[in-house]
C-alpha cells in the first residue's frame, strides 16, 4: 500500500443535497484547485469503478468532469472543463445507465442520440467533440450532473420512485451492516 497516496475522494450518493445544486463555472482563479482535483477524481472514478464523474459527485460545485469509457480496456481519459452540447440530434437513443451516486440503481434513459460538445481540456484548450452511442450519453448525464440533474430525473415518477425507495432500503440495510461503526 501507498501512504503516500492522498485517501480516495468518497462519492456521494442521493440524497446528498450537492447532487441537486448547479454547479458554478470553472474560472482561472480556479486553474490550481482544478489541477489538483483532476488526478483524484480519476482515482475515485477508476477505484469505484466508473466510466464518468462530475465535480458536484466529490462534493465540488464546479463544471468540471471526467470520463473514461476504456475503450478495448485501454485507459483513455477525457477531462471536460465547462462543457456545453452546443449541438443535439432530433433523433433520440435508450441506453440503460447508472451512476455512482446511485449505486446498484440502473435505469433505460432516452437522449439525443448524437451531440456536439465545447468544452476546455486539461491544458486549458477550446475543444470540441462530436460523439455517439455510450459516449454521448455518457457526455450528456455528466453534464446534468453539473446542472443538478440526475439520470432518475429523465424517467417517469414511477420509475424514479421505485428507484429512491430500493436506494433508500439497500442504504438502509449498509448503515445496520456496519452497525455502530
Ligand atoms: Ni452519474
Amino acid at each position: 500500500m501507498d501512504t503516500n497516496a492522498p485517501a480516495l475522494m468518497p462519492i456521494l450518493t442521493v440524497p446528498d443535497p450537492v447532487l441537486k445544486t448547479r454547479a458554478r463555472r470553472v474560472e482561472p482563479a480556479d486553474a490550481d484547485a482544478v489541477r489538483a482535483l483532476i488526478p483524484r477524481m480519476f482515482a475515485a472514478m477508476y477505484a469505484a469503478p466508473g466510466i464518468g464523474l462530475a465535480a458536484p459527485q466529490v462534493g465540488v460545485r464546479l463544471r468540471l468532469t471526467v470520463i473514461d469509457l476504456m475503450p478495448d480496456d485501454k485507459p483513455a481519459p477525457l477531462v471536460l472543463v465547462n462543457p456545453e452540447v452546443i449541438a443535439a440530434s432530433d433523433e433520440l437513443a435508450t441506453r440503460e445507465e447508472g451512476c455512482l451516486s446511485l449505486p446498484g440503481q440502473y435505469a433505460d434513459v432516452t437522449r439525443p442520440a448524437r451531440v456536439t460538445v465545447r468544452y476546455h481540456d486539461a491544458a486549458g484548450a477550446r475543444q470540441e467533440l462530436s460523439a455517439e452511442g455510450l459516449l454521448s450519453a455518457c457526455l450528456q448525464h455528466e453534464i446534468d450532473h453539473l446542472d443538478g440533474v440526475l439520470f432518475i430525473d429523465r424517467i417517469s415518477a414511477l420509475k424514479r420512485n421505485m428507484i429512491l425507495r430500493r436506494l433508500a432500503k439497500e442504504q438502509r440495510q449498509q448503515r445496520e451492516r456496519d452497525g455502530g461503526r
